[in-house]
């Protein structure tokens, strides 16, 4: 427990009221979390590097969704603050854009350093505000770190090209410079690694950026802010802008319009991608979109069924079905179409909801109740259009307002919304096909195009369906394909660009075609 004197020393630390924090102590001590947890806890936004308030004085509360318990508050911000982060980090980005390649490798390397040792820490933040077990949390945070890792690594190898000059008066060369100021909008189902991944490559090409992070979830954005201060990231080069959902669009159009942002990357529904897409137009700005899925999972006769379901819990129930990449159409050949389903509703039975921070636990809440409330309306509509419910089926009430079982659901029509949309929940719907060709079919029968995953032992299949599906990702015989290295990106409706890879990095930059001319 806290004495009062460190809430008044924190206090003259942070310039925020004794009250406040006195509030946050109770809720964050009766959901577990520890001393060095709660020093990382901001409560104000991250601009020029200072902890600021609104300009308006307005704040909003964030709760915990497994809980309902009021976390903390945080400065609702609007369009005014979003000025004024994006103008500190376009006077940062006159001095970090010069840095060389090798400084902000050293520097990333230290907020890795620092994400590293405070990894439990961040992960009891992302369970607090995303719901997710704290296993899993952590297992974010790994991946999350990961990023800031690879792109200090890779920040040293951002070179250009010398070409071969056709005319012996000329030399030739093409450089790689970093666009400017960055404009991260990031989603409250991976809190902390959809900012490293962002971040830790705009930084490492020698981009400043304004994060605004999801309103469910804007402490780990802060956390992240606060140890890049620790380890010396200058001021300006990343700044956090909280708001609520009534000023997210305002905020949005800002980043997009203002002529001082060179470039977005977003991640979050196909829905908001488009209008931001749109919005960036008018300034012809860099775009990066890692919008919605409708992922098939597609299992063929010849697969190791136990691997299969091992991979569908992974894809399906990951952060209990809320992940771009989860498996949201399950394609079952029909010879082991029973044996898969009797497997899956077997294994499905382990699964433990309830708050993330108690043992056991692997299955955490709905974000809010929007998503309780489509999540329902989606299993209805199957369930109307004469759809089985083989497991689950409703919500978990007895656990909480915002869980919902696992369920798995079987007779899949075209005409269900399960069929054709995205679920963003644990609900896995199985589909039986005939043949190779049928399977494909369906699974590309959508206008998205992130995931694809299927499993089969036949070589010859998995060369040509790997090939065939309409996706920017494929996991063969593998549920959980996400990493670092690999470049992660969608086609069609499902976004612009990549990131992770060295070519996550390439989005920040711009390529410069130098002709020296005259020569003798
Ligand atoms: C997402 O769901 O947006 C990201 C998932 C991942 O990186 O694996």
């Amino acid at each position: 427990m806290f004495t009062m004197s460190s809430f008044i020393l924190r206090n003259k630390v942070t310039g925020t009221v004794w009250k406040t924090k006195a509030i946050q102590h109770q809720c964050f001590s009766s959901t577990g979390l520890k001393r060095a947890q709660l020093n990382l806890l901001k409560t104000e936004a991250f601009i020029n590097g200072k902890w600021v308030s609104a300009k308006s004085g307005k704040t909003f509360q964030v709760t915990n969704p497994a809980t309902g318990q009021v976390i903390a508050s945080v400065p609702d911000m609007d369009v005014t603050d979003t000025k004024v982060a994006i103008e500190a980090a376009n006077e940062a980005f006159k001095t970090w854009g010069k840095t060389t390649a090798k400084e902000r490798s050293v520097l990333l390397r230290k907020w890795y350093d620092a994400m590293v040792a405070h990894a439990n820490d961040l992960a009891a933040l992302v369970t607090a505000e995303a719901g997710k077990p704290l296993p899993e949390a952590l297992g974010e945070v790994n991946y999350g770190n990961s990023f800031v890792e690879w792109f200090s690594e890779e920040a040293r190898r951002v070179n250009g090209d010398i070409i071969q000059s056709p005319q012996r008066s000329k030399e030739m060369m093409m450089i790689k410079q970093p666009i400017g100021v960055a404009a991260l909008i990031t989603p409250w189902n991976f809190p902390q690694a959809m900012i490293t991944r962002k971040a830790g490559a705009a930084l490492a090409a020698g981009c400043t950026c304004v994060i605004k992070p999801a309103e469910d979830t804007p402490f780990t954005a802060l956390a992240l802010a606060e140890l890049a201060q620790q380890v010396g990231i200058p001021d300006g080069v990343i700044n956090v802008v909280t708001s609520d959902r009534s000023n997210a669009p305002g905020i949005g159009n800002e980043l997009c319009t203002s002529p001082h942002v060179a470039g977005l990357s977003f991640t979050g529904s196909t829905e908001v991608g488009k209008l931001l897409y749109k919005q960036c137009a008018s300034g012809v700005k860099r775009v990066g979109l890692e919008l919605g899925g409708n992922a098939p999972f597609i299992v063929f006769e010849s697969a190791d069924l136990d691997k299969a379901v091992e991979g569908a819990i992974a894809s399906k129930f990951r952060n209990c079905g809320q992940t771009c990449v989860s498996a949201n159409r399950f394609l079952i050949q029909d010879k082991v179409f029973d044996a898969f389903v009797q497997k899956l509703k077997d294994k499905m039975a382990t699964l433990k909801l309830g708050d993330g921070t108690k043992p056991d636990v692997n299955q955490g809440p709905l974000i809010n109740m929007k998503q309780v409330e489509k999540v329902e309306s989606i299993v209805k509509d199957a369930v109307d259009k004469g759809a089985t419910v083989v497991y689950g089926g409703k919500p978990a009430s007895n656990v909480g307002p915002q869980f919902y079982e696992p369920t798995l659901l079987t007779n899949i029509k075209p005409n269900m919304v399960c069929y054709t949309e995205e679920i963003f929940g644990p609900i896995a719907v199985c589909i039986k096909f005939q043949t190779e060709e049928e399977a494909v079919d369906i699974g590309n029968s959508t206008n998205r195009g992130l995931a694809g995953y299927f499993y089969s032992n036949n070589v010859s299949q998995v060369w040509k369906v790997a090939k065939l599906l309409e996706v920017g990702m494929v996991g063969v015989n593998e549920g959980l394909i996400s990493s670092a290295e690999a470049a992660f990106g969608g086609i069609k409706e499902s976004g612009i660009g990549r990131e992770g890879s060295h070519y996550g990095l390439e989005e920040y930059t711009y390529i410069k075609y130098i002709c020296f001319g005259n020569l003798q």
